[in-house]
């Protein structure tokens, strides 16, 4: 695993609703190692263990990094101004890994939707994307999607901005036009969307979320459990051995 710890300069803030932000980071050396679904460790001013964020996309010798306000770490990050400096560790993680010639699903749920960004954008337009949002309010990144020129849905559970319901109604309609599928979001939508792959006998990567303390492999901070071929269950490290994960290796 290839990382670096580097002082970045914030280069671009914007705020894309009420609680989400999106952070332009510049680190051109790390920009160039990113592969998607890998994730940074930022440092919060003024705390001491890190926050995961997904590289959400690549561009210019940055790394595109969009978070949620949850806590006070991330509020704290929300209150930066464009220059100041950020410190991450990047990148992290085992992300998407897509064979050549594969046409894959890329299906984000909320704030699982960013990763998705830099993933389907290096599948090309061959892919498809489904995003699911609560409602009209909470729906981010429709335009950066759309320049990719891939087929795109985006659903609401409350029916008040695109396909009204979960990404598992769209998904089942299109299904079988695919050979995989790659997914992040909330653990139910990543569970129904696994069985949806398994119905179909159709590949499924999910990226899961756990709190992190080093980041690195190096605590057992971040265990999840997987099963082995046997059906006995084994821990593994979500930031090292993941986040991203066989769909039916996952110990729901
Ligand atoms: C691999 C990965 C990728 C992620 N990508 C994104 C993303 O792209 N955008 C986004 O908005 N959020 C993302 N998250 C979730 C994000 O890390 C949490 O929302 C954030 O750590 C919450 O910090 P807080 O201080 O604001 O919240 P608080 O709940 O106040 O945090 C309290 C404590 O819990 C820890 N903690 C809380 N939630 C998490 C968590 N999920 N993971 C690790 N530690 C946690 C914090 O380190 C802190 O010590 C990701 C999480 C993981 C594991
Ligand atoms: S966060 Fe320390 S081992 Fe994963």
């Amino acid at each position: 695993m290839k990382f670096d710890v580097q002082d970045c300069r914030l280069v671009s803030k914007k705020q894309l609703t009420p609680t989400i932000f999106s952070f332009m980071l510049e680190a051109p050396e790390l920009a160039e190692i990113t592969l998607p679904g890998q994730f940074a460790h930022i440092l919060v001013p003024g705390k001491t263990l890190r926050r995961p964020i997904s590289v959400c996309d690549v561009e210019n010798g940055c790394i595109r990094i969009v978070f949620e306000i949850r806590g006070e770490g991330t509020r704290i990050l929300a209150e930066l101004e464009e220059g100041s400096t950020v410190n991450m560790i990047a990148p992290l993680g085992k992300g998407f890994e897509i064979p050549e010639g594969k046409k894959v699903i890329f299906i984000g749920g909320g704030i699982g939707v960013p990763p998705m960004l830099y993933s389907a954008k290096k599948a090309g337009s061959s892919c498809a994307v489904i995003n699911g949002f609560r409602d009209k309010s909470a729906v981010i990144l429709t335009e950066d999607f759309r320049k990719i020129g891939c087929r795109f849905v985006e659903t609401t559970d409350n029916g008040s901005y695109g396909v009204h319901g979960f990404v598992t109604g769209p998904l089942e309609e299109m299904i079988e036009e695919y050979d995989m599928i790659c997914a992040c979001g909330p653990t139910p939508m990543l569970k129904n969307i696994a069985a949806a792959a398994k119905n179909h006998g159709k590949e499924c990567f999910v990226s899961l979320e756990q709190r992190m303390a080093c980041g690195v492999g190096a605590c057992l901070g971040c265990a999840v459990g997987i099963r082995r071929d046997d059906g006995s269950v084994t821990y593994k490290h979500v930031c090292k051995d993941g986040p991203v994960f066989r769909a039916e290796e996952v110990a729901w």
